[in-house]
């Protein structure tokens, strides 16, 4: 078992969560079986991650494109992530977990805005870690939507334009108070960003794993921060800079 220092833990992990359907297909199932044992690795993941202190997890759990896919396998989906909500409210209490959420949950369904709202307010109060699902996300879709909030705070003459800067500007996306993610993890041995966390990924460390995210678990979450602790981050300054040495 790969060895973590708990001193030197990210505060903020994201997980691009792929490979369900490539699962599925090795296993000579269908997808949806795939995204089943999906849901698993995350209810692991998260045990995982409360354990070891990790104070935010984002998980990608369902993009603005994935609304593209069949019918069927959106409807399963979105049944999982309702199950889950209901199966895990209780451990998320007993845990200190709060839930929120990131990206567009207007256009979701009647039951699962209900669960998802129920689910907020319950854990609203929990402070030892926060699980933050994207749901109908998109990177993309979020910065335009803060640049028309923040349009419209100058207009109404709540904001001035000479007091934008990089801080507000953060504050007006729907991660609003969380940190950036120290460390984002992506499965299934692709190597794309997929339109998630685009302005808050700009110093985060990435990590890229074969492993197919049905296989994810506790051992593969260590391999990634250990992976994270032998990096060192410059945030674009030099090396002697980071460790004091001598400057020019
Ligand atoms: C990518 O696999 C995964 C998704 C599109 C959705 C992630 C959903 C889950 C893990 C299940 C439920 C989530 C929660 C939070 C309980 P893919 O279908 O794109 O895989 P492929 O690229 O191999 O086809």
């Amino acid at each position: 078992m790969t060895e973590i220092d708990l001193q030197k833990l990210p505060g903020h992990i994201a997980i691009i969560m792929d490979g369900n359907g490539r699962w599925a297909q090795k296993h000579a199932m269908g997808r949806i079986a795939g995204h089943k044992k999906g849901a698993e690795a995350v209810r692991l993941t998260v045990r995982a991650c409360r354990e070891i202190g990790i104070k935010v997890l984002t998980l990608y759990a369902f993009s603005t494109e994935n609304w593209l896919r069949p019918s069927g396998e959106v409807k399963a989906l979105m049944r999982l992530l309702e199950e889950y909500l209901r199966s895990e409210i209780q451990e998320m209490l007993e845990n200190g977990i709060r839930l929120t959420t990131i990206g567009d949950t207007e256009v979701l369904k009647k039951p699962m805005k209900t669960i998802l709202k129920e689910t907020i307010a319950k854990t609203a109060h929990n402070l030892d870690m926060t699980l933050n699902l994207a749901l109908n996300y998109g990177g993309r879709d979020e910065i335009v939507g803060a640049v028309q909030d923040l349009l419209n705070d100058i207009r109404r003459g709540t904001l001035a334009e000479q007091d934008v800067t990089k801080d507000l500007f953060s504050r007006y996306l729907d991660t609003a108070g969380l940190p950036d993610p120290d460390l984002l993890i992506r499965t299934s041995g692709e190597y794309r960003i997929s339109n998630f966390l685009l302005w808050q990924s700009a110093y985060t460390e990435f990590y890229y794993t074969d492993v197919l995210w049905p296989d994810f678990n506790r051992d593969e979450l260590f391999r990634a921060i250990t992976e994270y602790q032998r990096r060192e981050r410059r945030f674009g300054l030099t090396s002697d800079q980071i460790h004091g040495g001598r400057q020019e």
